[in-house]
């Protein structure tokens, strides 16, 4: 049976009972299926996150196996119900149908491991530690950064599920080589049942397709995040127009009212000029209808794509 041995006291926190200085030893969850005697060790935990007052923390330290000695993360619950399940889910998500996207997409995960401790029970997710989370806004993020985040959701799609939480504080920076990588964590929101259905091209710079016509919904949010998608729509006055329905400057103006004076009138018409000349751009970038590989590294259909 493979034992998780945590050796230290808990950051800042006395109420974990274990600070009698005796090591608390929790050991791998039945539902983790693992084969693995592995006995692993940590020395000493930093708090790297807390949520409110639920006895849940993520602890951050070097985990000591037979082999080697990993900088990990501990997500530790002790609230014996809610928490716990969620942190069951995630793990189920890790050895389950995310399992071939570790190490790539998702963090390494060491196990899920339990004890019980003055009559409760705490359970303890180990997973590799991926960075920080992304601090600024994801568009601004590089090219690489936000085509590699979209293969790494695509990825998951592929497998069968949704992420479900995709944000900031879930989307780490893995610094490899000189460059950022996109890493996913936090998986209790995870639809393990989805079938995605997307048949569009992601073509940089189009105006995007309506959701339903997309076929899946994270997806859709997440390219119309990155910035790769313009609006179907556009504001013109006090107008909302649909794109697609705009095809000369008439379809514009026809819509100001009769009351403004000229100059008003002039200004607005040169505003309508400007949007028409933008909206034909964006035109002339189209997306296709072909079916997407998913999960596959295919920068084809991440490209601009002229008409
Ligand atoms: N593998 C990891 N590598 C580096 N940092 C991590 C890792 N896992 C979690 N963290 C850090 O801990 C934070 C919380 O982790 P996570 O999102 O998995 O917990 P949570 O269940 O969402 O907590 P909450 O419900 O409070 O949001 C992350 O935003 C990140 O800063
Ligand atoms: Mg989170
Ligand atoms: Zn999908």
């Amino acid at each position: 049976m493979a034992t998780l041995t945590i050796n230290c006291r808990f950051p800042g926190d006395g109420r974990l009972g274990r600070n009698d200085g005796e090591p608390l030893v929790l050991r791998m969850h039945d539902k983790c299926h693992s084969s693995s005697k592995d006995k692993l060790t940590v020395e000493h935990l930093d708090l790297v996150h807390r949520t409110g007052h639920r006895r849940f923390w993520v602890l951050r330290g070097v985990v000591t196996g037979p082999l080697d000695s990993v900088d990990s993360i501990l997500k530790l619950d002790m609230t014996g119900a809610s928490h716990c399940d969620d942190l069951l889910k995630e793990a189920e998500v890790y050895i389950g149908k995310a399992r071939s996207l570790q190490g790539d997409y998702l963090p390494q995960f060491y196990g899920c491991f339990q004890a019980e401790v003055n009559l409760t029970t705490v359970t303890c997710l180990a997973l590799e530690y991926c960075g920080e989370p992304v601090s600024q806004s994801l568009r601004d993020m590089n090219r690489g950064f936000k085509q590699e985040l979209i293969y790494a959701v695509l990825a998951l799609h592929a497998k069968g599920m949704t992420h479900g939480d995709l944000q900031h504080s879930n989307i780490l920076v893995y610094p490899d080589g000189g460059e950022d990588h996109p890493v996913l964590i936090d998986f209790d929101l995870a639809d393990t049942s989805h079938i995605c259905a997307i048949n569009f091209k992601i073509v940089s710079g189009a105006v995007g397709p309506e959701v339903e016509e997309y076929g899946c919904e994270e997806m859709h949010e997440l390219i119309y995040w990155l910035g790769y998608w313009r609006l179907p729509t556009i504001g013109f006055g006090s107008t909302l127009f649909r794109k697609d329905e705009i095809n000369d400057l008439d379809d514009l103006i026809d819509v100001l009212p009769s009351y403004l004076d000229d100059e008003r009138r002039q200004e607005l018409v040169e505003q309508a000029a400007l949007l028409l000349e933008e909206i034909l751009r964006e035109r002339r970038l189209t997306y296709g209808t072909e079916t997407i590989s998913q999960g596959q590294r295919r920068l084809d259909y991440l490209e601009p794509k002229a008409a």
